[in-house]
C-alpha cells in the first residue's frame, strides 16, 4: 500500500482497549472515565481479520497498544490465536509495563507469556524514577510494578525493548540523567517523546512543553556530547545520537519540533472501536467496524484500506488547527 506522497504503509498500530490501570496526565482527563461498551470493541476474531487482511495488503509490523493492553481479559488467549493466524515479520507490544511481571500461571509471567507467543519487542513507558514524581504524572503509585516488570521483560528475552519518556517541563531537567543511565545499567534502548496535544487536560499548554533539543541540552550537560547518528532507524519517527565516550544510543521524538517528522510515515492505526486513522494527528478517521459486521468480504474490507491508505495527510496538523477530539488512550498512542 503507497498513498498519495509515496508513503509505503507497513506498520499497523492496533489498539485492544481504551481502559487503562493508570491515568497519565497528558493522555488521560483526570475526570471519572466512561469507558465503551463491550460490544463497540472489535472482538479478538475481528481484530485479527483486519489484521489478516493488512498483512495480505504489505503491513508486515504489528503494534499492540490501548489503554493499557495487558488490562484487556483474556490477552494472551488473543495473542496466542494473533500468532497462529498471521505470519508478520514483527510483532510488537507498547506498555506501561505495571503487569509484566504479573504471574499468569505458576512460574509464568505475562512478559514471558507474551514472548512465548512470538513477539520480538516491547515498548514501555517510563518517564521518570522518582517514586512520588511517578505517581503524580501516572495518578498510581505503581513504579516498583514497572521496575520489576522491565526486568520481567528481559528475562524473557525479548530481542528489542524499548523505554518511552514523555517530555514535559518542570519535571524533565531533573529525571533526565538518571533514566539514561538505568536504561544503560540493563542496556535498553531510551527514546524521549514530545509532548502531543491528544488529551483534553490543561497539562499540553504551552508551558508544559519541553523540546526534544533542550531535552539533549539537559543530557549533554551532564553526561557530554551527542553524536548525531542519521543512518540508525527502526521502524518509528525516531532520531538516533551516541553518548560520547558511552556505548549508548538514545532516541528522540520531536512530533512536534520536527519539520520533518512526517517523511518517513509508515503506519495506519486501528483504535479498539473499529476505526481506521491514517494519522494520530488529523481528525480523520473511518468506520471499517459496521461493514465488517455488515457483512463484508474481504475484498471489500481491503479495498476500505486501500481507501483509507489514499486519504492520508501528507503531514499531522498538530502545529496548525488540531484540537484534540479523540483522548490519546482512546487511540492508541
Ligand atoms: C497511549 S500509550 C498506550 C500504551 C501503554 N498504556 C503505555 O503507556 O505505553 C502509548 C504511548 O503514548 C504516549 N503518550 C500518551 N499521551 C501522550 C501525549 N500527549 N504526548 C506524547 N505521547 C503520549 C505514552 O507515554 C506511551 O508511551
Ligand atoms: S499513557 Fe498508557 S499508561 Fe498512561 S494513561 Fe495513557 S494508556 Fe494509560
Amino acid at each position: 500500500m503507497q498513498d498519495r506522497f509515496g508513503h509505503r504503509i507497513s506498520y499497523l498500530r492496533v489498539s485492544i482497549t481504551d481502559r487503562c490501570n493508570e491515568r497519565c496526565t497528558y493522555c488521560m482527563p483526570q475526570e471519572l472515565q466512561e469507558w465503551l461498551p463491550r460490544e463497540d470493541i472489535l472482538s479478538f476474531e475481528e481484530t485479527i481479520r483486519l489484521i489478516r487482511i493488512a498483512s495480505e495488503l504489505g503491513v508486515s509490523k504489528i503494534r499492540i497498544t490501548g489503554g493499557e493492553p495487558l488490562t484487556r481479559r483474556d490477552v494472551i488467549h488473543f495473542f496466542r490465536l494473533l500468532a497462529r493466524s498471521t505470519n508478520l515479520r514483527e510483532l510488537g507490544l507498547s506498555t506501561n509495563g505495571t503487569l509484566l511481571s504479573r504471574e499468569i500461571e505458576p512460574g509464568l509471567t505475562m512478559a514471558q507469556a507474551v514472548r512465548d507467543c512470538g513477539f520480538n519487542s516491547v515498548n514501555i513507558s517510563l518517564d521518570t524514577l522518582d517514586r512520588k514524581e511517578y505517581a503524580r504524572i501516572t495518578g498510581r503509585d505503581l513504579l516498583p510494578a514497572v521496575i520489576t516488570g522491565i526486568d520481567s521483560a528481559i528475562a524473557a528475552g525479548f530481542p528489542q525493548i524499548k523505554l518511552n519518556c514523555v517530555l514535559m517541563r518542570g519535571r524533565s531537567e531533573h529525571a533526565l540523567t538518571s533514566l539514561v543511565d538505568f536504561a544503560a545499567e540493563r542496556n535498553l534502548l531510551l527514546r524521549f517523546i514530545e509532548l502531543m496535544p491528544v488529551s483534553t487536560t490543561e497539562v499540553l499548554s504551552e508551558s508544559n512543553f519541553f523540546p526534544v533539543a533542550e531535552g539533549r541540552r539537559v543530557i549533554e550537560e551532564s553526561l557530554g556530547p551527542l553524536l548525531p547518528e542519521p543512518e540508525f532507524r527502526t521502524n518509528g519517527p525516531a532520531t538516533y545520537y551516541q553518548i560520547s565516550g558511552r556505548n549508548q544510543r538514545l532516541g528522540f521524538i520531536g512530533a512536534m519540533t520536527n519539520l520533518h517528522f512526517c517523511e518517513n510515515c509508515n503506519k495506519l492505526r486501528l483504535t479498539c472501536d473499529g476505526k481506521l486513522r491514517p494519522c494520530l494527528g488529523s481528525y480523520l478517521e473511518f468506520d471499517i467496524m459496521s461493514p465488517l459486521r455488515a457483512g463484508a468480504s474481504d475484498e471489500d474490507l481491503r479495498q476500505f484500506f486501500l481507501d483509507v491508505v489514499e486519504r492520508k495527510p501528507e503531514q499531522h496538523d498538530f502545529r496548525t488547527t488540531y484540537q484534540p477530539g479523540r483522548k490519546m488512550v482512546a487511540i492508541g498512542g
